[in-house]
């Protein structure tokens, strides 16, 4: 088990599939210039597949969850898929995507075993879409969350992140579509994981004023937030129910005492944390022939290791090498 010494047992396992992706939000990446990881770096399918036996059948791991960058420019994804399905027991999988391709795959993807999806979604204005992506694709994703709803990835999730002077004034609007869409909306706060270094405190929208401006057009009442658990949104029910809207405040009200994940990168190296600053190598131990319970023991010592927090309300906090792109969300 994935115990670390205060105690939280990681369950949640977070795999990135590659750090390349199709467009270029600007919280993630910069236009040009981000340099990828080789080629001869990144696990093999048959690698990622072994790791993810191994986090399920030994270290109980219950869910996966497949990122990037984009996970569907991977094209051994339905094969990877399809493999972790026939574990036992069987992990609970989903995806987090920007949903282009999604329109391709969607189907095939559920096929293969897939349980549900997270796509990425910041506005419904075509032009807004580009400003903050750096690509003309908006309709590309509403298409892919059509067929994700329409092959029983559900409950679909978007997720839509909040950036100053572009789309912070859509938040009711964005809500309003997730409802009549019935997909379940979640915002997400800002973090600074982007590759350029720009992120400011000062500038971000926060959880509180994502609330203030959803509240000028529906009333919002808590849902069971002492139930909240491990599960980073917090969620209210939206003007009495059955729909809701999660709020993922991850600067302002850190969750990370019931943090319950491990991650992999796409080279094979375990984090701890979205922030971490360390990293635990696996590549090389299973490229030099480690037996699987060497493998464990190593994945082991590494969530052991795990910081009480983030560290992102901490006058020293430094923002990690690695940016989201190769950690995956
Ligand atoms: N802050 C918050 N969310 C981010 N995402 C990507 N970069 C950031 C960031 N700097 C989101 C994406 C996607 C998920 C993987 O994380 O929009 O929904
Ligand atoms: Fe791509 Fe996701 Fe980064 Fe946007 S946030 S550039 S969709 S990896």
């Amino acid at each position: 088990m994935l115990i670390d010494t205060y105690g939280r047992v990681a369950t949640d396992l977070r795999v990135s599939l590659t750090d390349r992706c199709n467009l270029r939000c600007t919280y993630c990446m910069p236009e040009e210039g981000l340099q990828w990881l080789a080629k001869p770096d990144l696990l093999t399918d048959d690698e990622i597949v072994r790791l993810i036996t191994i986090a399920v059948r030994d270290l109980g791991i219950e869910e996966v969850r497949f990122t990037g960058g984009e996970p569907l420019l991977r094209p051994g994804l339905p094969g990877i898929v399809e493999r972790v399905a026939a574990l036992t027991p069987r992990p609970q999988m989903s995806l987090t995507t920007n949903g282009i391709g999604l329109q391709r795959t969607a189907a095939a993807l559920r096929d293969a075993g897939l349980d549900r999806v997270n796509v990425s979604l910041d506005t419904l204005r075509p032009e807004v879409f580009q400003a903050l992506t750096r690509r003309k694709r908006h309709d590309d994703v509403l298409r892919g969350l059509d067929a994700a709803r329409a092959a029983g990835l559900t409950p679909v999730k978007v997720n839509a992140v909040l950036m100053p002077g572009l789309n912070d004034d859509e938040a009711p609007d964005l809500l309003a579509w997730a409802i009549a869409h019935d997909y379940e909306l979640r915002f997400i706060e800002q973090m600074p994981l982007d590759a350029q270094h720009g992120w400011k405190r000062d500038g971000m929208i926060t959880a509180g004023d994502i609330l203030t401006s959803l509240r000028t057009r529906f009333t919002l009442t808590p849902e069971g937030q002492e139930e909240r658990g491990s599960a980073p949104a917090e969620r209210w029910l939206v003007d009495g129910g059955p729909h809701r809207v999660g709020v993922i405040a991850s600067v302002t009200r850190p969750f990370c005492r019931a943090c319950d994940r491990t991650r992999l990168t796409a080279d094979g190296q375990i984090r701890t944390c979205l922030f971490a600053t360390e990293e635990t190598d696996l590549r090389t131990a299973l490229r030099s022939g480690a037996p699987d319970d060497e493998i464990a023991r190593l994945w082991e010592t590494a969530m052991w290791g795990k910081k009480a927090g983030s560290g992102l309300d901490d006058p020293s906090f430094l923002q990690p090498e690695r940016p989201m792109s190769s950690i995956g969300g």
